[in-house]
């Protein structure tokens, strides 16, 4: 018997068998197997390379063949000449990796490691949004599904965004999918005025300002650096506003002692690794909970990373046709990032 699994795509759809799923999801875990060894060897056996993101967690960045914000992870996949990838991310990611890889087999360790952004854009809804605004070209934020990709002119990532926007010439309109907060945060560097989607991730759009007020007041030796993915209130405080590459280098060769990081979590171990001397609060969301983990990032564990490599499963497939599609923007972002040397 198998299950079909749709992650808000309209035609790819990953079909696993019910029991490996069960293993694979349940976890059918043998406590006396030391996962992360079992894992590199596998590796190693199946000539397979682990892509990671800054918001996995610790363990996991600390095995990976690269650890890197999405321009970086896309580039890597790209110039991988492995026979698997791992990806230790979220399932736009490793679709990228896909696209990019295509004849390369992609694996992501829990198929329901999504994003509240990339999910915040349905093809059908975006599809009679855009025919509003015919004369527009599309810039679409890579936190998006491949479909949504094949709908788009260009990507950009957190890195690039602001490049890739100005590569363009001010009187061309745009439409910006599918931060909001990304896209508002571009219009206001650049001066454009670009039609933005309504979407926001779920995990920065919640990081409390207010909290941030009373943090600067306490540490007020401390930079405060962010996400673009932030609501605008928060980045108008900010010290720095960058990718999760650029925030790491700004802590790294920045003279101050101190950072109040407004991000997810996961990024804090590299901070850490690479500047034990430096202190880093993180900025706590509405509910002064842990939100900022991101649900999605935090799924994949090192048991779940054996199990995918074990039996192949899941596997990231898409069909010639999105392949296609969807690669001719990620390849302008790319060449656009090449030119300027953006990594
Ligand atoms: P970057 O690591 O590319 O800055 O993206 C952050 C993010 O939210 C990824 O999902
Ligand atoms: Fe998506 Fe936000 Fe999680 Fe990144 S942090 S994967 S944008 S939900």
């Amino acid at each position: 018997m198998i299950e079909q699994w749709n992650i808000g795509m309209m035609e790819e759809k990953h079909i696993l068998k019910k029991e490996q799923n069960k293993m694979i999801m349940e976890g059918n875990l043998n406590k006396d197997i030391d996962y992360r060894a079992e894992f590199l060897k596998l590796k190693k056996e199946k000539n397979a390379i682990l892509l990671a993101h800054f918001y996995q967690i610790s363990e996991i960045q600390d095995i990976a063949d690269y650890v890197g914000d999405s321009l970086g992870l896309a580039q890597k996949a790209l110039e991988s000449e492995a026979e698997i990838i791992v990806f230790a991310g979220v399932h736009f990611m490793a679709e990228t990796a896909k696209i990019l890889n295509p004849d390369t087999k992609v694996l992501l360790p829990d198929l329901e490691a999504g994003c509240s952004l990339a999910e915040s854009c349905p093809p059908l809804e975006f599809g009679k949004f855009k025919e509003k605004y015919p004369d527009h070209i599309v810039i679409s934020y890579i936190n998006c599904t491949a479909d949504i990709k094949t709908m788009s002119d260009v990507i950009c990532t957190s890195s690039n965004a602001v490049a890739i926007v100005e590569s363009f010439s001010k009187d061309q309109n745009i439409i910006f999918a599918p931060d909001k907060n990304l896209g508002g945060y571009v219009n206001r560097i650049t001066g454009r005025n670009m039609v933005l989607w309504d979407g926001t991730c779920e995990v920065h759009d919640i990081l409390n300002t207010e909290a941030v007020i009373k943090l600067k007041m306490d540490h007020p030796d401390a930079k405060l650096i962010a996400h673009p993915e932030c609501k605008a209130q928060l980045l108008e405080l900010a010290d720095f506003v960058g990718s999760t590459t650029a925030m790491l280098k700004f802590t790294m060769n920045d003279k101050s002692k101190k950072f109040i990081v407004a991000t997810e979590t996961g990024i804090l171990h590299q901070m850490r690794k690479e500047s034990p001397d430096k202190k880093f609060i993180i900025v706590p969301t509405d509910e002064n909970c842990s939100c900022n983990d991101c649900p999605y990032m935090k799924k994949n564990t090192m048991e779940k990373l054996y199990l995918c490599l074990d039996n192949l499963l899941p596997e990231i497939t898409l069909s010639d046709e999105t392949i296609n599609k969807s690669r001719l923007p990620i390849d302008r972002m790319l060449e656009i990032s090449k030119k300027l040397n953006i990594i």
